[in-house]
């Protein structure tokens, strides 16, 4: 057996349920696909329960269980905390480790709210002048159409860019009687549909179009004001209900219009109401030499309509983004073979690992966490006084 001579890079991982398996299997099978300058150790796994954390670090691959975050930030062996828990504890687990001098990543939205934001964006800058760095978890970047198509759109084959629309579409709360999980408690998750679904949409449409949001007109909506409470804390599929009933004060949708800081202007709609719709975050930009459209549905396609081809020739094509020479594919399956949810997270682990090696700021940062929060803080300013037109805050 060929000895593994790379200095090791320790990862302790908080939170292992949803985003914590996903992150889990990134760690587990990056090493194999993509040949890193450090070997990840998946050193420890932090919960609060330590038969359900011991459990996880079990199932999940973790060579030990805390039920501390603040014991696993302090362990010799960790030097990469990685943050997968409700928006509510990401400012205090983030400073924490960036203070303690461990590299963080940091699931999405960033924060809360734009102050807890701005206090981490703080921390990360004073730790990336000591070369301990964070990167905010918008994972969609690291699909390879996504990442294909602010590629092409860097390059100039859209020309200049006139519209954006960018939906991100789910329906798993329709059921009024699905409980109340705490992404519906604004004291645990910030906001509703707006910072779940739309904090990506709103990163994915910067990330791609190369500009910023500069203001907002939007308007929210809670289409049910009241569910039964659930049995215990359960994600996406809710778990058991109890025959109480509790105070949905989140957004069921955010739906708002944007002006671009490149001159295009944007339509947005988060929403966890739209039947039939599992996952469809979708994005089409057009341009004056051309339009791309994108739906995570069918995520290994890019369509691409070329205007400066003769009308009679031209029409969108489907790209299917799996070939050696398009982001990221060549480490995986021959052409056509596919790539699924997890390996954007695979991706995103390894661009974290490579920027590290590199003594260089892993992107997104958190400044563009940040800029993000101060979106859906205009959104949620926005709504409140009726659509009122709402810049976004500089940083
Ligand atoms: N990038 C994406 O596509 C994506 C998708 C889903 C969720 N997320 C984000 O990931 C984060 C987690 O969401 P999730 O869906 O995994 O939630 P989840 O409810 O499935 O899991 C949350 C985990 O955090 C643990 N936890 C909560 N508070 C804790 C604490 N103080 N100490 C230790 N553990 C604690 C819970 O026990 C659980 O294991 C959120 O910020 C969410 O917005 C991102």
């Amino acid at each position: 057996m060929a000895a593994d001579d790379r200095p090791t890079l320790g990862i302790g991982m908080v939170g292992y349920a949803f985003m914590g398996r996903v992150h889990s299997q990134a760690w587990r099978s990056v090493s194999a696909f993509f040949d890193l300058p450090y070997r990840p150790v998946m050193a420890a796994v932090g919960g609060r329960s330590e038969e359900a954390t011991a459990a996880a670090a079990r199932d999940l691959g973790w060579a030990a269980a805390e039920t501390d975050w603040r014991e696993l930030i302090a362990r010799d062996d960790v030097q990469v905390v990685d943050i997968c828990t409700p928006g509510d504890s990401h400012a205090e687990i983030a400073i924490a480790a960036l203070e303690a001098g461990k590299h963080v990543i940091c699931e999405k939205p960033l924060a809360n709210t734009v102050a807890e934001a701005e206090a981490m964006t703080e921390a990360a800058e004073r730790a990336a002048s000591r070369g301990v760095y964070a990167m905010v978890a918008f994972n969609y970047r690291r699909v390879p159409a996504i990442a294909l198509a602010r590629q092409w759109i860097a390059e100039g084959r859209l020309g200049r860019l006139h519209h954006v629309r960018a939906q991100y579409l789910q329906d798993w709360i329709a059921d009024p009687d699905f409980p109340l999980v705490w992404r519906l408690q604004r004291d645990k998750a910030g906001s509703g549909a707006l910072g779940d679904i739309g904090a990506h949409i709103i990163d994915t449409a910067q990330f791609i179009t190369g500009q910023h949001l500069t203001g907002v007109s939007a308007l929210t909506e809670t289409f049910v004001t009241r569910r039964p409470l659930a049995e215990a804390s359960a994600g996406l599929s809710g778990g058991s209900r109890t025959a109480e009933t509790g105070t949905v004060d989140v957004d069921d949708a955010a739906l708002f219009t944007a002006r671009f800081s490149g001159g295009a202007v944007g339509v947005f709609e988060a929403t966890r109401f739209a039947t039939g719709r599992k996952n469809a975050l979708r994005i089409e930009v057009n341009g004056s030499a051309g339009s791309l459209a994108f739906d995570f549905e069918a995520m290994n396609e890019l369509w691409f309509h070329d205007h400066t081809l003769p009308a009679a020739e031209a029409g969108f094509r489907r790209v299917i983004v799996t070939e050696p020479d398009h982001p990221y594919a060549a480490a995986w399956w021959p052409p056509g073979h596919g790539l699924g949810y997890e390996h954007t997270f695979t991706h995103e682990v390894k661009d974290f690992v490579e920027a590290i090696a590199a003594g260089a700021a892993p992107s997104p940062s958190f400044a563009d966490g940040l800029r993000v929060q101060r979106v859906l803080a205009a959104v949620e300013a926005s709504a409140a006084d009726s659509s009122r037109f709402t810049t976004v805050e500089e940083s």
